[in-house]
């Protein structure tokens, strides 16, 4: 198959099988409210990947106990037959070709792991499909491709998890949205996100394609470039496809997407659960880039070309202002006009954590900023599979929906078109469009390669 344009008929047509099939099992009209009831083999959901690298692994392993992977696709053969040999007993059907795995009857829901540039494509096909999915962060690569799926989602009323599996880490990320939420922190005045700094590299020299890539596909809507590729003194390779693909502007959107994905999702959570109604109205900042750009588009095309360092200051009416930067601890600073915390991946911390000794949070206050779902993995992916498997069952929400997601993804979005101008934006949050300046409001789309278009 060579043509990667979504065909409609052809996707209308499977979304009323795979509905029908999910019912005829008896599925969804079992109202239980636990994944855990998942855990006899027999009862395993049955997954598809897209997607078989590093995040795919820690996903799977962390997910295990209730699925079971029939399908694997991916563009590479060495890591789709090695991903079949270690996760799924050498039983699942591989293919390069992921719309074979998004057909099948006998996959309940579609996990996408692959690089930011081939996540809307799958996910709305997926959805139309009728399948559930649970796609890695960032959801998307532009703002507008935010707009389509959520209104897919809408349409098709499809459970889609984002991988921002911050959320469902309740000793830290969600004890401290509950300290926000029961007002210990006061009018929140400032939130700062510290996501760390990007590498740059030597040019990386014009390389044969390992073989089993087929590095056309890996592109997929991307411009079609040379595959690059060096191996550095640590062994480490640098390149334009796996893992590295995070440092170039065409696949990802550096450390502004990468961990903004996680961090400015905390933010934006406070933010909302402060009362917070309003969106953003304009962002400035400085950010440095390892090349040279012109008309927003870096001019050598031989290496890394995302922002390394960078300070942005997001600008709310009511006064509210939201940092990003690169330096400082990673994780999330808080401040109120009652005290601040800050919140990471190892702590939980500040004045308002401590006077909780003396005066704790109410019983429920985690739970009821987790929306009531069952909190019983103190893991956090696990825990937010487990979110996503309950959500699939009770047909809800889960806890990062698309449409929360895309909110505060489309801040970090607009940083990164910011630094790619090196000016100042206003942005409307109502029409999610960029004013006063045509050329970047241009970059809340990118153009498909021609084959590789979303038809709807
Ligand atoms: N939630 C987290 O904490 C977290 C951590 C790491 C990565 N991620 C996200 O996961 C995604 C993947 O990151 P990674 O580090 O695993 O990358 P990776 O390069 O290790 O793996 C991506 C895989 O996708 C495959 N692929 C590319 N195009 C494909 C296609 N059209 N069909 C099928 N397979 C295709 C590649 O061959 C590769 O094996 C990224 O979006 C990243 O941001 C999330």
């Amino acid at each position: 198959m060579n043509n990667f344009s979504t065909n409609r008929r052809h996707f209308i047509k499977s979304t009323l099988t795979g509905v029908a099939a999910a019912s005829s099992s008896g599925f969804f009209s079992i109202q239980r409210s636990l994944a855990d009831e998942l855990k006899s083999p027999n009862e395993r959901m049955t997954v598809g990947l897209i997607g078989s690298g590093g995040i795919a692994r820690s996903n799977m392993n962390s997910s295990k106990q209730w699925l079971k992977i029939v399908a694997i696709a991916d563009v590479d053969k060495g890591r789709r037959e090695e991903f079949n040999a270690r996760y799924a007993l050498g039983k699942a059907t591989l293919t390069e070709d992921y719309r074979e795995v998004i057909e099948r009857d006998d996959v309940d829901v579609i996990h996408v792991a692959t690089p930011d540039h081939w996540h809307t494509k799958p996910v709305i096909e997926a959805m139309l499909a009728g399948k559930d999915v649970y796609c890695e962060k960032p959801l998307t690569l532009t703002i507008d491709e935010g707009k389509l799926i959520r209104k897919v989602q809408k349409e098709t009323g499809r459970v889609v998890q984002v991988g921002t599996q911050q959320r469902s880490q309740f000793d830290l990320f969600v004890k401290a949205m509950a300290i926000v939420a029961e007002g210990r922190l006061g009018r929140i005045q400032q939130v700062q996100a510290a996501i760390g700094a990007a590498p740059s590299c030597p040019s990386l020299p014009v390389s044969q394609t390992p073989s089993g890539l087929n590095f056309d596909r890996w592109l997929g809507p991307a411009p079609k470039v040379d595959y690059r590729q060096l191996i550095d003194d640590q062994g480490e390779s640098l390149s334009n496809c796996h893992y590295t693909f995070r440092w170039w502007y065409e696949y990802s959107g550096g450390k502004l997407t990468d961990w903004g994905a996680h961090h400015v999702d905390i933010c934006n959570w406070a933010l909302k659960l402060n009362g917070q109604t309003e969106g953003p109205t304009s962002i400035e900042g400085v950010a440095t880039h390892p090349v040279k750009f012109e008309n927003g588009y870096p001019v050598q095309k031989d290496r890394f070309n995302t922002a390394t360092e960078f300070k942005f200051v997001v600008k709310y009416p009511n006064g509210t202002e939201m940092i990003i930067r690169h330096d400082t601890d990673n994780g999330v600073l808080i401040t109120g006009e009652k005290g601040r915390i800050f919140v990471n991946r190892k702590k939980l911390v500040g004045k308002p954590v401590e006077n909780l000794k003396h005066n704790p949070l109410p019983e429920d206050a985690i739970a009821k900023v987790y929306r009531n779902f069952p909190m019983e993995e103190n893991n956090a992916r696990t825990a937010h599979w487990g979110n996503f498997l309950h959500c699939v069952r009770e047909r809800k929400l889960p806890i990062s929906d698309v449409h929360s997601h895309m909110e505060m993804l489309n801040i970090c979005h607009l940083a990164g078109i910011s630094a790619r101008f090196a000016r100042p934006l206003k942005w409307d949050p109502v029409t999610e469009t960029i004013l006063e300046d045509e050329e970047a409001n241009s970059f809340l789309s990118r153009p498909y390669r021609q084959g590789y278009e979303i038809e709807m």
